[in-house]
């Protein structure tokens, strides 16, 4: 298939890029940088130079497509008003596709709020975390939208390795400072290591039937204290019991956002495993941070 993607370089999509590329579909992609087009020419993406804040310098004259995989995000910028814009130029301009393209939208767990025991599932209502709300009103546009086939996908907490979510849990550790948990030792995160989350992207634009969202959870919930206690382990940081800190003490430090690493969560990715036949193999997140470099 021939895929537009956005944030193709991001820690979600240059996996997604790198898996659909491996699988023979022909890749173009946003990109906002010289930076950002030289990633992507080296992942075998052909890039198209644009910025999400201004889409109607590129949405009109895009090459012919059959999906297009939206997974770029400014976290600094008016996200409400940059999206709205986006979507407003990006649907028209899909429209006048030759034939109906797919538009897959990510979404995230951080639209569920604090689950605690109950497992969040793709009926479960959003209580979006306020710095992510924006993001509710464009997914249920694009699951309703005429123009294109629309799928959702929300991504669990994404790591690989020591990057992504766990990435400053690992700069802690390896900094021998004592890493910090949001809230307390045995809030839940619900994680997918991105690989696996890249092959449900796959999954979704060659199978998923229009107007579908799944959740991209491998594991439902994973106490972030024993993460926290693995990175401390594998770079034998001075203590391993991590400090607790407050989400307001995080918010203050990083930007609203970071309220949702105090979100005490559960999300089922049996949907995906059931309709898509996804099976996520990275399982074992505290045997990774082991034998991380
Ligand atoms: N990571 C997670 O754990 C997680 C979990 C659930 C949901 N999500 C959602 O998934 C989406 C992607 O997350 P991520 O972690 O992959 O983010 P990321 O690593 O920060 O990547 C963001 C991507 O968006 C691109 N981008 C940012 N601003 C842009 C602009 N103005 N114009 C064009 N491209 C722009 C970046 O390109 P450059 O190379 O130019 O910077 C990059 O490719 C976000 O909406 C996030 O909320 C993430």
């Amino acid at each position: 298939m021939r895929v537009f993607v956005l944030g193709g370089t991001g820690r979600i999509g240059a996996a997604v890029v790198r898996e659909l590329v491996g699988r023979g579909h022909q890749l173009f992609a946003l990109a906002r940088s010289g930076a950002s087009a030289a990633k992507l020419e080296q992942s075998g993406a052909v890039p198209i130079g644009g910025d999400i804040g201004s889409p109607a310098a590129w949405a009109t004259t895009l090459p012919p497509l059959d999906a297009v995989i939206h997974m770029a995000c400014d976290f600094k910028s008016d996200m409400a008003t940059v999206e709205r814009r986006l979507m407003d130029a990006l649907l028209p301009a899909l429209e006048a596709q030759r034939a109906k393209p797919r538009l897959i939208y990510t979404g995230g767990c951080w639209l569920f709020g604090e689950t605690g025991d109950t497992i969040a599932t793709e009926a479960s209502p959003f209580h979006p975390l306020s710095a992510f709300a924006w993001m509710v009103p464009q997914l249920r546009r694009v699951l309703a939208a005429g123009e294109i086939d629309g799928i959702v996908i929300h991504p669990a907490m994404v790591y690989q390795g020591a990057g992504g979510v766990f990435e400053r849990f690992a700069r802690e550790a390896r900094g021998g400072r004592t890493a910090r948990v949001v809230g307390n030792e045995a809030i839940r995160w619900p994680l997918v290591h991105s690989e696996d989350l890249a092959s449900l992207y796959a999954l979704a634009l060659e199978r998923a039937a229009p107007g579908s969202s799944y959740m991209g959870a491998a594991i439902d919930g994973f106490p972030v204290g024993r993460i926290a206690r693995a990175f401390a382990r594998r770079f034998g940081a001075g203590r391993e019991a991590p400090a607790i800190v407050s989400a307001d003490a995080i918010a203050a430090e990083l930007g609203e956002w970071a309220r949702g690493y105090g979100l005490d969560q559960r999300l089922s990715g049996n949907k995906a495993r059931r309709e898509l036949g996804w099976a996520p193999w990275h399982l074992d997140p505290e045997g990774e941070i082991a034998g991380v470099l």
